[in-house]
């Protein structure tokens, strides 16, 4: 049974994944010194949800690592990786999760320092593989502010499309907020129809 057609407690044991460049950890306890440290800029925090507390407080990281995503990774609720570079397997620049549910089924951001060289689509790929192939789900919805060129981009040049358009509360306030989808068989699709230099 896929974790798709699951209503109870999931038991996939979350691989790690790897792609040219990267290495997708599954999110552990110890991961948060090091996302404390990255993540609260911000040029990283201002697009996201406002759930996202801000200013970021001193165990943030902790608090969400603890609190939210390691208990939903153990319910099989969401799917959460750091990302990291092959050649330095170390060090964290960034993360990449996956959740259940109608209209966010995924998430990422990256350390501003490795930006704009293609590394969270080349992330997207693999993550995108998973929860369609291994989890199983027929659709992934994501949300994201209009204002968000990048990600919008990503969503774009990846074969999804546009569902909907509404307004959220982003850590930098009230924005036009849009729902991007594409299903199994369009993800399967699209994959077919481009070359692996086009995953990047
Ligand atoms: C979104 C984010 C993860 C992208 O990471 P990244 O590794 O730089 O992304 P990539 O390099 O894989 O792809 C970015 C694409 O956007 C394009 N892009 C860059 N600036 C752009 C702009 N102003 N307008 C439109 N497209 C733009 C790039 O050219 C690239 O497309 P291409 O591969 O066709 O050239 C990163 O910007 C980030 O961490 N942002 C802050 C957190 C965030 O907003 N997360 C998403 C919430 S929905």
């Amino acid at each position: 049974m896929t974790a798709a057609e699951s209503t109870t407690h999931d038991e996939l044991k979350i691989p790690e994944g790897r792609t040219d460049r990267l290495i997708l950890k599954p999110l552990e306890l110890a991961d948060a010194a090091q996302i404390q440290q990255l993540f609260p800029r911000w040029e990283i925090v201002r697009y996201l949800a406002n759930r996202v507390p801000w200013p970021y407080p001193p165990d943030g990281a902790l608090q969400f690592c603890r609190e939210a995503a390691l208990p939903e990774m153990e319910r099989g609720e969401a799917w959460h990786w750091t990302l990291r570079r092959i050649t330095e397997p170390e060090t964290i620049i960034g993360l990449i999760g996956l959740t259940r549910g109608e209209d966010e089924n995924r998430g990422f951001w990256l350390d501003p320092q490795w930006q704009r060289q293609g590394l969270m689509s080349e992330a997207c790929v693999w993550v995108n593989d998973f929860y369609f192939d291994v989890l199983g789900f027929e659709r992934m919805r994501v949300s994201k502010a209009a204002a968000n060129l990048v990600s919008r981009h990503i969503s774009e040049k990846q074969g999804m499309h546009l569902v909907s358009v509404g307004e959220k509360d982003y850590v930098c306030g009230r924005l036009k907020s849009e729902i991007w989808e594409i299903t199994a068989d369009e993800w399967r699709a699209w994959k077919e129809s481009h070359s692996e230099t086009d995953f990047i």
